[in-house]
């Protein structure tokens, strides 16, 4: 029986502090998870790395994040860096024998994910990718709502992600709208997520025929000397082919003013319809074609404890969850996992795959012609 995880924690930006949090409050809200020791934390400069781990509560700080990898106190390493540092980070991790949770998107390019998921699997330690959308106990609620067949056979399915993050034509140029530091853009940045939720619902997918597009193609230096070039997407938009046959279609933008995460999708069904929007996270709105006409409509389901883990967090329906709550949730599935010898449900080898689709759009919008993702 493993009684606690010493944890390892690299970046301390905004995924840093939702890990840290995750990290801190598993315990207290789950009940039935190894607790977790706060062994040591990794930042640039260390003079930050020392603020921070201050405040976070870690045991230690260092200005180097190699030094977590030999540290026999630590079992399971966080890596919130910019995604250009996942490869190197993961890799070096499961080679020193520690578990990985890693933030998405799991790496800048296709061959660096697949050589990720290759040391994963060679290494037999468990690893996670941050796809917290999916631990949602709404999100969840709808998958077992779709399986249970409360809306009949699924026989279309839309997504779409829009934010307004890169939508000001004067925002200035930074590393995100390079190949080389971020990978692609909409696609990698927040489509990933959407591809997550909506292959959860539908199963794998088989192929893909995309569209991208840079809105902003140039953007000012951030010392108003001049403009540098973005490279990568600003929008993209996709028809999806399940392998189950279902069809459906998918958009995602950063260019979107007014759009803060609104990550969503409907399932249509043979005998309904549900629909989830994350800008409001604790609500799914269900039609079923049941009884009389004149009295149907959509109904609204809030969040309760009759949708765990909610009741982990609040005996009180309706109250509401937010985003840091599911990355508690997420956490308490890979503490089980490590405990269980178990599989985490969105381990490297299940965001190989995500990784597959948003690149097989890429390359669909680049060649004009449908791609599957067996080929890339
Ligand atoms: N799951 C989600 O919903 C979600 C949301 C936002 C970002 N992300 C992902 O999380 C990752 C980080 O994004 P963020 O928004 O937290 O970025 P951020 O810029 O807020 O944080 C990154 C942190 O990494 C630190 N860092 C950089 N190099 C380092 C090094 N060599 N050693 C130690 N620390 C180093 C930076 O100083 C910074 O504190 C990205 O891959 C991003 O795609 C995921």
């Amino acid at each position: 029986m493993m009684d606690s995880i010493g944890v390892g924690l690299i970046g301390t930006g905004f995924m840093g502090k939702a890990h840290a949090l995750a990290y801190r409050t598993v315990k207290a809200v789950m009940g039935d998870v190894p607790a977790v020791r706060l062994v040591a934390l990794a930042e640039t400069p260390a003079t930050k790395a020392a603020e921070m781990g201050g405040q976070f509560g870690f045991a230690r700080a260092t200005g180097d994040w190699r030094d977590l990898l030999d540290d026999p106190g630590i079992q399971l390493i966080s890596i919130t860096t910019p995604n250009g540092m996942h490869r190197q980070m993961a890799e070096a991790a499961l080679k020193a024998g520690k578990h990985v949770w890693c933030e998405k998107p799991m790496a800048l390019t296709l061959a660096d994910a697949r050589a990720m998921e290759a040391a994963a699997r060679a290494s037999g330690l468990k690893t996670q990718l941050g796809y917290n959308y999916t631990a949602n106990p709404t999100y969840t609620h709808a998958c077992r709502l779709v399986a249970a067949g409360e809306i009949g056979r699924v026989v279309h399915i839309r997504g779409w992600v829009d934010e307004d993050y890169q939508a000001d034509p004067a925002l200035a140029w930074s590393w995100r709208a390079t190949l080389k530091q971020a990978g692609l853009g909409a696609l990698g940045d927040i489509g990933c997520h959407l591809i997550s939720l909506l292959t959860g619902l539908a199963g794998p997918l088989d192929s893909v025929v995309g569209e991208i597009e840079t809105l902003h193609r140039t953007r000012p230096m951030p010392d108003g000397k001049g403009r540098a070039a973005v490279e990568n997407e600003d929008t993209a938009a996709a028809l999806l082919t399940f392998a189950s046959g279902v069809k459906g279609t998918m958009v995602a933008s950063r260019s979107a003013w007014g759009r803060k995460s609104r990550l969503g999708f409907e399932v249509h069904g043979t005998e309904g319809m549900v629909i989830f929007d994350q800008e409001r996270m604790n609500e799914l709105q269900l039609f079923q074609n049941r009884g009389p006409k004149a009295l149907q409509g959509f109904t609204t389901i809030l969040t309760a404890p009759e949708h765990p883990p909610y009741g982990a967090f609040c005996p009180a329906p309706g109250h509401q969850l937010g985003f840091n709550d599911m990355k508690v949730i997420e956490a308490a599935g890979l503490l089980r996992a490590i405990r269980d010898g178990a599989r985490p449900p969105l381990d490297f080898t299940a965001g190989l795959e995500i990784e597959k689709a948003i690149h097989a759009i890429a390359l669909s919008a680049r060649d004009g012609r449908r791609v599957r993702l067996a080929e890339v």
